[in-house]
């Protein structure tokens, strides 16, 4: 009896629940991968399809009217007319416990969710893993350098700089999401025969007091004075090239004076960067780049790849397209290529990558493309762990006060506006405690989605107006979104509780699109890097959908006067909601709004 009974139990778990392991989905720490899992199982039976192809097959259907799982019965290339399957398919679908609906639309087949039984793994996976929600360990032990930012001391910090700043922190963000040890890394432009002229402006127009005070616009100054100076008078072009000399021969004085430059300006960044949420593990800069260099160049020879010109050293890359290299000139002084090539060597050595990701605007293309080239050349394997992540031009970027622009003005300016907006709200504005700092936030806020708001090669003009609004794909739209939420769980004065019991969530469509689209959060945290795409425009999409099905379920299914136990489960699901949203935006940089 015993051993009948025992098989009975047996037969009733195995009716109930199998989840396959297909590779490339993730039932472990996305709930919706078990559903998805269950499903291809069943499919590829049907069909007899190998079940990681019926899994790659499944899709999320565009539009949430056409449910939440769609087969996409072409990518399955199977003989026959697609339409004719998908219609064969739902007729012998057997529906259970996970998929409460199959419907045949075309060559898809749509397949409708226990939504309720996905919000009880779902929910619960939210609240076991918190910040950490959506995030897998694909990358586990395994290092990745991300360049980015590396603006150039002394020079405005410009538009591509500032581009380069928000793309590579979320390049940054979403491999740490995704389970990689991430180094990030600022190249900061601080070597040349700039600063062998900013030297020699320094000693005619410098003040120590300034530079302490404001080093970047110090230093701005000086180097704008002096290169008019230069303009006027030759001889200082030959100061510089002797000032840059001694640096490069390792003179202290020279180097002093030099380092000073830069320490100040690193504190100052660091403060700005700050003000972006925004830090980085290394410091490096074109200066930090040591032996790597000269043993490049001594490679480059032993390998008959360095051509003698006018007394300079080049490299012919003519026959890959990319030009003639220039990596040593006249008086034996490097170039930007040079150090480049020095700099990744070091960190190779350094870091050990399995990947390093450099992002800087596409105007360096052909830099980059020559970089890499040359470390193939030079035999180096790893040239191809390399990758450039470019993106097109910002326009408009320029401050009331002029053309030239320095980040902080351009930050000045962004919250000062935001203010604005904020006031003409009275009764909201009244309501909070620091505006001024909320109007920074949400500022900067606009400024990064502006940004990450259309695929990263594609230019853009910076609209001062549409992207403080709070309508429309904005940044502050996503803030207010999430102030919402966290301001429904502050009224109900609830503790979220994590037995709730959600069979009370009931049978509204409202409901089960906004707890599928929480579902899908763990898988676009993968796609969004898999094929090197690191697009932050998926993420960015994916918050507003979130919000907007967000404001949906707020429509008719209330926290606030609703009964206790139906009260639980809803605040559970917007608990939930808002903690994705905050995770996805902090992919995106943001500092979620609490109250706004
Ligand atoms: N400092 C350079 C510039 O402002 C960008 C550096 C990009 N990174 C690199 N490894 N070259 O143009």
């Amino acid at each position: 009896a015993e051993v009948a009974a025992a098989a009975a139990e047996k037969a009733k778990l195995s009716s109930v629940v199998e989840i396959p392991t297909i590779e490339g989905s993730d039932p472990e720490s996305d709930p919706l991968d078990a559903f998805k899992n269950v499903l291809a199982a069943q499919l590829s039976k049907l069909v007899d399809v190998n079940i990681k192809i019926m899994y790659d097959a499944l899709e999320a259907p565009r539009a949430s009217e056409n449910g939440h799982i769609a087969l996409s019965v072409a990518r399955l290339r199977l003989k026959g007319n697609p339409t004719e399957i998908a219609a064969d398919i739902v007729e012998k679908f057997q529906l259970n416990d996970y998929i409460k609906l199959a419907k045949a639309d075309g060559p898809f087949v749509n397949f409708f969710l226990n939504h309720i039984k996905l919000s009880q793994a779902l929910f619960k996976k939210v609240y076991d893993t918190k910040e950490n929600w959506g995030g897998n360990k694909r990358g586990e032990n395994r290092k990745v350098v991300v360049e980015f930012s590396s603006p150039n001391i002394a020079k405005p910090f410009h538009a591509g700089h500032l581009r380069s700043t928000i793309i590579g922190s979320f390049v940054r963000n979403i491999l740490a999401a995704n389970g990689y040890g991430v180094i990030s890394m600022n190249y900061l432009g601080d070597w040349g025969k700039q600063y062998g002229l900013l030297a020699v402006g320094f000693e005619r127009y410098g003040s120590e007091e300034k530079l302490l005070e404001d080093p970047i616009k110090h230093l701005f100054d000086v180097y704008v004075k002096i290169n008019q100076d230069a303009k006027e008078n030759e001889a200082v072009h030959d100061e510089a090239r002797a000032y840059f000399k001694k640096m490069e021969d390792g003179d202290e004085a020279a180097l002093k004076i030099w380092s000073h430059f830069r320490d100040l300006s690193i504190v100052k960044y660091r403060e700005i960067y700050a003000r972006l949420n925004i830090a980085f593990d290394v410091y490096s800069g074109e200066s930090q780049v040591t032996d790597g260099m000269n043993r490049a160049l001594k490679m480059l020879h032993e390998k008959n790849l360095l051509t003698e010109s006018d007394g300079a050293l080049i490299i012919d890359l003519s026959k890959y397209k990319l030009g003639i290299c220039v990596v040593q000139k006249k008086d034996g002084t490097t170039l930007y290529i040079t150090r480049d090539i020095g700099a990744a060597i070091e960190r190779y050595e350094t870091y050990g990558f399995e990947h390093m990701y450099y992002i800087v605007a596409s105007q360096q293309d052909l830099h980059l493309k020559q970089l890499f080239k040359i470390l193939e050349l030079l035999g180096f394997d790893w040239a191809k762990k390399l990758t450039h992540l470019n993106f097109g031009m910002v326009g408009g970027m320029s401050t009331r006060k002029g053309t030239v622009v320095f980040l902080e003005d351009i930050l000045e300016e962004t919250r000062d506006a935001m203010h604005e907006v904020m006031k003409k709200n009275e009764h909201k504005y009244a309501q909070i405690d620091d505006p001024m700092d909320v109007a920074d936030n949400i500022g900067i806020s606009a400024i990064m989605v502006q940004d990450a708001s259309a695929r990263r090669i594609k230019n853009y003009d910076f609209d001062w107006k549409r992207m403080f609004s709070f309508e429309g794909d904005t940044g502050p739209y996503l803030q207010y979104a999430h102030a919402r939420l966290c301001s429904i769980e502050r009224k109900t004065e609830m503790e979220v509780n994590p037995n709730a019991d959600l069979t009370h969530l009931g049978d509204s469509r409202a409901a089960a699109d906004l707890i599928t689209m929480i579902a899908r959060y763990p898988q676009i945290v993968r796609d969004t890097i898999s094929g090197g795409k690191f697009e932050p425009v998926n993420i960015v999409g994916y918050a507003m959908k979130l919000s907007h099905h967000v404001s949906q379920a707020l429509e008719s299914m209330y926290v606030m006067g609703a009964e206790k136990d139906v009260a639980e489960a809803r605040l559970f699901m917007y608990w939930s909601a808002r903690i994705t949203l905050g995770n996805a935006m902090r992919l995106l940089n943001l500092k979620p709004q609490e109250r706004m």
